[in-house]
């Protein structure tokens, strides 16, 4: 078990397309474990691969507040079949655009087709919080972030406000 590290915003990395897993070997499930527990400890209620440096198509997600019913899900190289409806995902956030929240615009219902962690194929239809949850980390799995769903004003801003950040830290990107 370990905890990862998550990346941030502007880092390069999380805009480049994951890889799909081929093999769904020992070494997947340990990365599937890693992303659960850094997940839970960030604390987040979704991770995909790449918020950890994982070039794969891996998403996991857990919605549960109370940690004693916590069982997190895995879906493996997900695609979205079905999208239907709109719905506004309010203050969304993530892990790696930290310090930002927004209303989000997303689709109301997904139909998501994967192959759960032991290679079964499975299909999910999804609304609510869990179907936002499961469009945000698949999202993140095509180098999308909600920063790039939100108002072009809005992202400017986040990016003026990142940027002088870290410029005063003395890390200029
Ligand atoms: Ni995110």
């Amino acid at each position: 078990m370990a905890i990862l590290e998550i990346l941030k915003y502007p880092d390069d990395f999380l805009r480049f397309p994951t890889r799909p897993v081929e093999t769904i070997n020992d070494a997947i499930q340990e990365i599937i474990e890693n992303l659960a527990d850094t997940m839970y400890q960030a604390p987040g209620v979704g991770l995909a691969a790449n918020q950890a440096g994982i070039d794969k198509r891996i998403i996991v997600f857990d919605h549960e507040a109370d940690a004693q019913k916590r069982k997190y899900q895995v879906l493996i190289n997900p695609e979205i079949k079905i999208s239907q409806g709109e719905t506004i995902s309010e203050n969304e956030g993530c892990l790696s655009v930290p310090d930002l929240r927004s209303d989000v615009k997303r689709s109301e219902i997904v139909v998501v087709e994967a192959l759960d962690r032991f290679g079964n194929k499975i299909k999910m239809e999804t609304d609510g919080i869990l179907s936002v949850i499961i469009q945000h980390e698949i999202d993140h799995l095509k180098g999308i972030l909600f920063i790039d769903r939100i108002s072009a004003l809005k992202r400017q801003l986040y990016k003026k406000k990142i940027m002088k950040a870290l410029k005063q830290s003395g890390k200029t990107p």
